[in-house]
């Protein structure tokens, strides 16, 4: 008898087929199909309102979709959000919102841990989470005064501290300053060698240096099996060109085209 079982490793990590997204009637995301392997790390950008935060929202199960299929690790999104770490794009905290970082961050145990307490385990990995991040000094401080940067960081220790294996992360380095970008791709280039990431950015040069895969994405999406993302597709999906956008970019990324230095 053969065994016919398909292995654990054969199964994505995210499986998307025909999705489509519409708020209020105007479609969003539309046919997209996507499969994610597990330690794949893959890069999306896109311009503004292109879908982005929607895609990585109705992954995480917080948006319906209007047709189409998303599975996360072989089952339905909504049941397998535990699964993913989630750094989000925008958190506004009240300045004076009475919660500190340490709290923030062991709330991300709050799907893993057993019964209604946190144990010494669940601090234990908090504590591990703000040390990764960078952020063990902020751990008394309140969110709510703490710099955009130093917020991503804590939003980024908050999701490692539920020990995904899948990390979505929503511009994480928006506001980050440049010393601490380089520490941060390290840091998930890292964390990529047992979990699979998406990272959504407008900062094409830094994900293509770091990424295995990258996307486009302006409603319909287009993928690419490496990083060559053609010139036109950029430029299709930015509307503006390509020269603009390709300036500092790796020539893997963008290769040598028309009205683009090749070399
Ligand atoms: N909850 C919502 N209700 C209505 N429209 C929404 C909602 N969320 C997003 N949209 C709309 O969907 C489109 C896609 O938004 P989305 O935030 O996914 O874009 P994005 O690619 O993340 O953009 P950015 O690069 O600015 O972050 C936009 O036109 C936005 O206005
Ligand atoms: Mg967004």
């Amino acid at each position: 008898m053969h065994n016919t079982a398909i292995s654990d490793t054969a199964i994505p990590a995210i499986e998307i087929n025909n999705l489509y997204v519409a708020f209020d009637g105007d479609l969003v995301l539309e046919d997209i199909n996507l499969t994610v392997e597990k330690g794949d790390y893959l890069g999306i950008i896109g311009p503004n309102g292109g879908g982005k935060s929607t895609l990585l929202r109705t992954i995480l199960g917080l948006i319906a979709p209007l047709r189409g299929s998303i599975k996360v690790l072989g089952q339905p999104a909504q049941e397998n959000h535990q699964q993913i770490g989630y750094v989000p794009q925008y958190i506004l905290f009240d300045r004076y919102f009475p919660v500190k970082v340490g709290e923030v961050v062991l709330m991300g145990r709050l799907g893993k841990r057993q019964g209604f307490s946190y144990s010494r385990r669940d601090r234990q990995i908090a504590e591990q989470a703000l040390q990764r991040a960078g952020v063990e000094h902020l751990k008394n401080r309140q969110i709510g005064e703490l710099s955009g940067g130093e917020r991503q960081r804590v939003l980024l220790a908050r999701a490692l501290a539920a020990e995904p294996s899948i990390l979505l992360l929503d511009e994480p380095t928006a506001s980050v300053d440049p010393g601490f970008q380089v520490t941060f791709y390290e840091l998930l280039a890292e964390l990529n060698e047992n979990m699979t990431i998406i990272l959504v950015s407008h900062d094409i040069s830094a994900v293509s240096r770091y990424v295995k895969r990258i996307a486009c994405l302006n409603r319909r999406m287009f993928c690419s099996d490496g990083l060559e993302i053609t010139a036109e597709i950029v430029e299709e999906m930015y509307h503006c060109p390509v020269d603009l956008i390709a300036h500092g970019i790796p020539h893997r990324v963008l290769p040598a085209h028309e009205g683009v230095a090749g070399h």
